[in-house]
């Protein structure tokens, strides 16, 4: 094997979208590309990482990230540790510094990492000597799920450049929605929200003197479902976050589902052959209804077949030695 893998902007850890830029996730396309005949193939095995161990450390739920990277670290024959916050010494007190330091300690090269806090895989990230995947913080980001749903919509879609993308609902709990609108922005979509008023995430848009800056991306703001789907190309609806009780912000949920929720009849306002994306796990009746979620508009089946390659390549590119040749 040869050493090495070009290197990306300012790629020790995967943090957030905002460290990448448009050549950055091109790059990770071009390797998805390539490892996506692997995930699919017969084998499923190459041995890309063999020798090193990726631990995967849930502080908070998860089905897709936590089983895709499971499956992209076992078919790259890398060892995968899972742990949960739920049986771990977490429950009994253990302060998150002395936790990572101890798996460290224990030998893994790489750590994925979901955290209720905000902010967390940043501090873990400087108090480690391994590499840190954010897999979701709190109600700040997820990246790896922003770089499915741009590979999904590169795949199926084409060139993101000059696309309307409207990030629907829950814009001020979901972590997705912060790297959603920094990510597709970066690749040249332009972003609309729509959601009530309480729910739309002003502040991502809130710096008139860094305007031009790509973590302050143009957005529009509507309250307006069918207005903000009227020239949409792509609508990302959002997961209405129950969990995050103390922060509720809707105080109706029928008068939301009726306003808000995506379905055939809010659909028929599209001018264009409008593509849907969820991140999951859905709220079905909520924020989207089932037939339109399963309707040939949907690609919520294809982010999640996309998201075993973009995870190995993520994997590969922070901790293999593999070139794009050589796979
Ligand atoms: N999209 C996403 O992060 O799903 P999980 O919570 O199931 O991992």
């Amino acid at each position: 094997m040869t050493n090495k893998i070009k290197p990306l902007t300012n790629f020790r850890n995967l943090l957030d979208v905002d460290q990448l830029n448009k050549s950055d996730i091109n790059y990770i396309f071009e390797y998805a590309d390539k490892l996506q005949s692997i995930a699919k193939g017969s084998i499923r095995k190459i041995p890309a990482l063999r020798g090193k161990t990726i631990l995967n450390y849930f502080a908070e739920p998860s089905t897709r990230t936590r089983v895709s990277f499971e499956n992209a670290g076992k078919i790259l024959s890398a060892d995968v540790i899972n742990m949960s916050s739920s049986g771990s010494s977490d429950e009994k007190g253990e302060s998150l510094f002395n936790s990572v330091q101890t798996l460290e300690s224990i030998g893994a090269n790489l750590l994925v990492m979901r955290h209720f806090d905000a902010g967390a895989p940043y501090f873990v990230a400087r108090n480690i000597g391994i590499p840190v995947i954010n897999a979701g913080d709190g109600s700040h980001a997820h990246p790896t799920q922003n770089l499915i749903d741009l590979y999904t919509v590169h795949k199926k879609v084409g060139n993101i450049e000059g696309l309307n993308l409207t990030v629907l609902g829950d814009n001020v709990h979901s972590r997705v929605a912060r790297s959603t609108i920094i990510g597709f922005s970066i690749m040249g979509a332009r972003i609309t929200i729509c959601a009530p008023t309480t729910m739309d995430a002003q502040y991502l848009s809130d710096n008139s003197v860094e305007r031009n800056q790509i973590y302050w991306p143009e957005i529009k703001y509507s309250d307006d479902l069918r207005y903000s789907l009227k020239n949409a190309d792509l609508v990302m609806t959002l997961r209405t976050q129950f969990e995050r009780k103390s922060n509720y912000v809707v105080p109706n949920i029928n008068e939301y589902t009726r306003l808000f929720k995506l379905n055939e009849d809010s659909l028929k306002s599209c001018e264009k052959e409008i593509k849907i994306l969820h991140p999951g796990p859905v709220n079905l009746g909520i924020e989207i209804d089932g037939y339109v979620s399963n309707s040939e508009r949907s690609l919520i089946n294809d982010q999640v077949q996309n998201s075993v390659a973009i995870r190995m390549a993520l994997l590969l590119l922070l901790i293999g030695d593999y070139s794009l040749d050589q796979i």
